[in-house]
């Protein structure tokens, strides 16, 4: 389905990046919202689920304080937080680097019993090119299956784990990352998600998947991984994705029950956001 915007805001714009998902928000400035400008910039965020806010200056508490308006913060059970700002996990990859942090397609902490709602990342330096952040719409995935597979997948849950021990061993390539790593403890990182969820606030079904999915549950690994391969390969197709190019001062909100997510590799330049994940609940 395109993407259909109500338009019908009194003080912010709405401004679509691509087909199905992805807008730029003007007319808002982040550091000051009333409650009914922020009340607009939720709804219009439900609609188009990337919003993308350009030449924000905001300060670390004001983006810990506006993540709070939306819910409670969701803190990484394997990745610490800034010293001084615990809820602010800062993403840094410098030009000798070669792992870029979330180079992969996936959903927040899907691993989670209660993954991260929605992710808000905010550009402190940028590459001069390149370093956008590619995303894909869940619900456009799901509504291009066939009558089929939606009857097939209706009631299949996925088991999502974490990656510790990997990441641990990917992370060398980036030291500042590697030096955040931190063990989960007693947090749970594996947990079974409907393949097909509802997302809680729109009602609309989304494809639930990502990297995270290991298997499906019932079935064995052999019998999980083509189909879960051939979901992943579908809910990424070119017409699903909008992108994020990235300046200082972007901040760019994702609605993680029905978005993956993508960081894209392809640049050697400095490159530090500060990023917020806002709890949620268990996916139905
Ligand atoms: C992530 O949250 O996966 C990182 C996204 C990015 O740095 O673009």
């Amino acid at each position: 389905m395109p993407l259909d915007i109500a338009n019908t805001y009194r003080h912010i714009s709405v401004h679509p990046i691509a087909g199905t998902m992805g807008a730029e928000i003007r007319g808002a400035d982040l550091a000051n919202l009333s409650d009914e400008v922020f009340a607009e910039i939720k709804s219009a965020w439900l609609e188009c689920q990337v919003a993308v806010f350009r030449d924000q200056t905001i300060t670390p508490e004001q983006q810990i304080a506006l993540a709070h308006r939306f819910g409670e913060i969701h803190h990484h059970p394997f990745m610490k937080g800034m010293d001084d700002y615990p809820d602010i996990l800062e993403i840094v990859k410098e030009p000798s680097d070669s792992y870029t942090f979330g180079a992969a397609w996936h959903t927040d902490q899907m691993f989670n019993p209660k993954p991260a709602m929605a992710t808000m990342l905010y550009a402190h330096e940028t590459p001069s090119a390149g370093g956008d952040t590619m995303f894909s719409n869940m619900y456009a995935a799901y509504d291009a299956l066939s009558d089929g597979m939606k009857t097939m997948l209706a009631d299949v849950k996925t088991w999502c784990v974490g990656s510790k021990q990997s990441d641990r061993a990917r992370y060398s390539a980036n030291p500042v990352m590697a030096s955040k790593v931190r063990d989960p403890g007693d947090l749970q990182t594996e947990s079974a998600h409907p393949l097909i969820r509802t997302h809680p606030e729109t009602g609309r079904k989304a494809l639930y998947i990502g990297g995270h999915v290991k298997r499906l549950d019932g079935f064995t690994e052999a019998e999980s991984k083509p189909l879960v391969d051939y979901l992943m390969a579908h809910s990424i197709r070119p017409e699903f994705t909008c992108r994020v190019n990235w300046k200082p001062g972007t901040l760019t909100l994702w609605d993680n029950r029905c978005v993956q997510h993508y960081a894209v590799p392809d640049y050697n330049e400095r490159r530090r956001m500060h990023r917020i994940t806002i709890a949620g609940d268990e996916p139905f």
